[in-house]
């Protein structure tokens, strides 16, 4: 079973061929240089460069998979959450290739691509390696997606049952990274940068706001750690100046906010006995957000999966994936009329 996935939510462009839930390729074209001269991603640009970059992407991704349109099985899309004019170019340039080809077509979430992107694992024996999603050692688990757009935190019970334990009110994690960073000057995205930065400072230097962590719930809120830090600078605007200094403040904001992800997450398999975490999403590539979670997990015996390298990030082959899973179960596809849906939601407890 072969199929294609493409990817265009945001300001990723990306294709992928999926062959018995093996990533056979997965070609990503990013638009962040283009959105970084605006502090963020401008819609209609994004929407123009997938129009442009997806032929590009999707005649490569099936060049690096040896195949031809004809051996296709399915064709997959991501159907939301997202920018409106952005999911459209991809879900109807899917749903077109499925028409011509005669395949089914899987509208797929955004969001459970990339939280079953966290068992998508590199084949052993496979030289080279291909990433492959493999849930036959399932266990329940509670599952972080963590992403410049949402922060959710899910209880998945089995293979493609899960349902929302909590979400932001408010600001991403992601978004919170970016935010703060743009105050201290940096450049979009935030997040790595930050990452990068916080390597040579002191996680504790400044104490900034955990919002929730010590309240009962899964709810995250992000908006109040950005305003605490917009306060300090007003009241400190010499430490951002210094190297040292920015550092040290964006090593203390990650702490914050690594230190609410991982508490929220470890409270859920607490509290719901489950032993086993997932992260994934933009967000968990963060370096902290690995090295705590992995340390709170060892400490108490609990199994760890976490997204890896571009499988962090957008990218179809997450959702191809999913559309392998789905089909392996013996799911029908979707209407070809489907329309985005740009505030999708996943179903909560
Ligand atoms: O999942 P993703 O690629 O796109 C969305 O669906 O939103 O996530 C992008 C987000 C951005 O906010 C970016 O700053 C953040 O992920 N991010 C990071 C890191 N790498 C990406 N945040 C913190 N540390 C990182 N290393
Ligand atoms: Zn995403």
């Amino acid at each position: 079973m072969k199929l294609l996935a493409l990817e265009s939510s945001c300001d990723e462009t990306s294709a992928a061929i999926i062959e018995d839930g093996r990533i056979l390729s997965n070609v990503v074209s990013s638009q962040i240089s283009l959105h970084a001269q605006y502090g963020g991603v401008v819609p209609e640009l994004a929407t123009r460069e997938h129009l442009k970059n997806l032929p590009v992407v999707t005649r490569q991704a099936l060049e690096e998979a040896h195949t031809s349109p004809r051996q296709l099985d399915a064709i997959a899309a991501t159907r939301g959450p997202g920018l409106p004019g952005a999911l459209l170019i991809g879900l109807k340039a899917a749903q077109t290739m499925a028409f011509v080809l005669q395949k089914p077509f899987f509208g797929i979430h955004h969001h459970e691509g990339h939280l079953y992107s966290a068992w998508i694992e590199q084949e052993p024996d496979a030289t080279p390696p291909v990433p492959r999603i493999n849930m036959e050692n399932f266990e329940p688990t509670i599952a972080l997606v963590v992403s410049g757009g949402h922060t959710l935190l899910v209880h998945v019970e089995s293979p493609l049952k899960h349902y929302v334990l909590g979400s932001t009110l408010d600001d991403a994690a992601g978004e919170c990274f970016d935010k703060t960073a743009k105050l201290l000057g940096l450049p979009y995205p935030g997040g790595p940068v930050m990452d990068r930065l916080a390597k040579g400072g002191n996680p504790d230097a400044f104490d900034f706001p955990r919002p929730l962590l010590n309240k009962p719930g899964y709810d995250f809120s992000f908006s109040g750690l950005k305003t605490s830090v917009r306060y300090f600078l007003r009241d400190h605007p010499d430490i951002a100046e210094t190297d040292q200094g920015l550092r040290d403040l964006c090593a203390s904001v990650q702490n914050a906010i690594v230190e609410v992800l991982v508490g929220k997450a470890i409270q859920a398999a607490r509290k719901l006995k489950v032993h086993c975490i997932s992260a994934a999403g933009g967000v968990s590539a963060n370096s902290r957000l690995r090295d705590s979670l992995s340390l709170a997990c060892q400490r108490r015996k609990i199994k760890l999966r976490m997204a890896t390298g571009t499988l962090c990030a957008d990218n179809a082959g997450m959702i191809g994936a999913l559309a392998w899973l789905k089909l392996s179960q013996g799911a029908p596809g979707d209407s070809l009329d489907l329309e985005p849906k740009p505030n999708w939601e996943l179903p909560s407890a």
